[in-house]
């Protein structure tokens, strides 16, 4: 009898995933999704070829090294900041994340914290929960104009270009971008977008969207230098990762108003979240859902269900990140 691999799926997950991997592997599941310790992750990753993980499990060398038998680590996250993919790769160990399935979904909630946060939905509706509202005013909870102003983007990836064509065709906006490497010209038109430098792109946005990877060169990408050459009336919306936006700079300028607004779904540190932040009336705070659908949901558990399966089942795994593992 041939012996099936061995997974561990550290996180909870959709049931029909589990069965789908169960045809495959030898799967050992934490359906009551309990939090491990790093070191808790290693002492059930002993014996195991491969391991399902969301955004939440740190894999690195120190890992790696304590876990010999790890071939694989499917990320259901498009993101892989939680992969040291140097140190994977000299162990050849193979990596995938689970692009695109969940690009559209990304946009329309990239789209939804901008205009909750402009129109000031969340403050708003605090003051009405609250009691407070007794009577109607000309200028109550006046917020910043969406349509036809200028939306800044940086990082152009697949999300960001989502975020462009809702705002460039669905509003009007006037859509700017910064990115180290600029789009072709038919990718620009194509989402009716304007690549200007980083100082431009800061200065000119009405409302700033942040969707670029984290990496080292990102960590405080949006710190108090930057948040100073933004307009005061302008709002800052992060759906990428925590810690490319200086969390205590920011909450300092949303209290001194020298931004208007921020919307964020992604923190440094997270799940905490920066105490300063939670007392800012002019912010909208999220738990990480910008993918949170669940159709969008269920397509990257599947996507990294299907790697692992792509890679030891076929060896040829769907959307591998360091594929020179493979030739190796
Ligand atoms: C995930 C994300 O929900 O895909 C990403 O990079 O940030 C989110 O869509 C999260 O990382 C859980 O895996």
């Amino acid at each position: 009898m041939v012996m099936k691999p061995k997974i561990l799926v550290a996180r909870a997950v959709f049931p029909e995933v589990l069965l789908k991997l169960s045809d495959n592997f030898e799967v050992t599941a934490n359906q009551e999704d309990e939090a491990w310790t790093p070191a808790q992750l290693i002492e059930r990753l002993q014996g195991m070829q491969g391991v399902f993980t969301t955004g939440s499990e740190r894999i690195d060398a120190a890992l790696i090294s304590a876990c010999p038998d790890l071939k694989m680590c499917a990320n259901m996250a498009v993101g892989f900041n939680n992969f040291d993919l140097d140190a994977m790769t000299a162990a050849g160990v193979l990596a995938t994340n689970a692009p695109d399935v969940l690009t559209e979904t990304t946009a329309d909630f990239g789209f939804t914290l901008l205009m909750a946060t402009a129109r000031r939905v969340t403050e708003s509706e605090h003051f009405l929960r609250a009691g407070s509202w007794t009577r109607w005013r000309y200028d109550m909870f006046a917020g910043a104009e969406v349509h036809g102003s200028t939306l800044g983007i940086l990082g152009m990836g697949r999300i960001g270009q989502g975020i462009a064509k809702r705002g460039a065709f669905g509003f009007g906006m006037n859509v700017i971008y910064h990115n180290r490497s600029r789009l072709d010209a038919a990718t620009e038109s194509g989402c009716r977008a304007r690549w200007v430098t980083k100082e431009v792109l800061l200065s000119a946005a009405d409302h700033l969207v942040l969707v670029l990877p984290y990496t080292a060169a990102s960590h405080h990408a949006i710190g108090a230098a930057e948040l100073a050459q933004m307009k005061p009336t302008a709002t800052l919306i992060n759906i990428a990762r925590g810690g490319i936006v200086d969390d205590a700079a920011l909450a300092k300028a949303l209290r001194e108003g020298r931004l208007a607004a921020a919307g964020l779904d992604v923190f440094e540190g997270e799940p905490r979240v920066h105490p300063d932040l939670l007392t800012v009336p002019n912010v909208v705070l999220t738990p990480h859902i910008a993918s949170a659908t669940l159709s969008t949901r269920r397509a990257m558990a599947n996507l990294a269900a299907d790697n692992l399966i792509g890679f030891f089942v076929h060896r040829q795994p769907l959307t591998p990140l360091n594929p020179e593992v493979l030739k190796a």
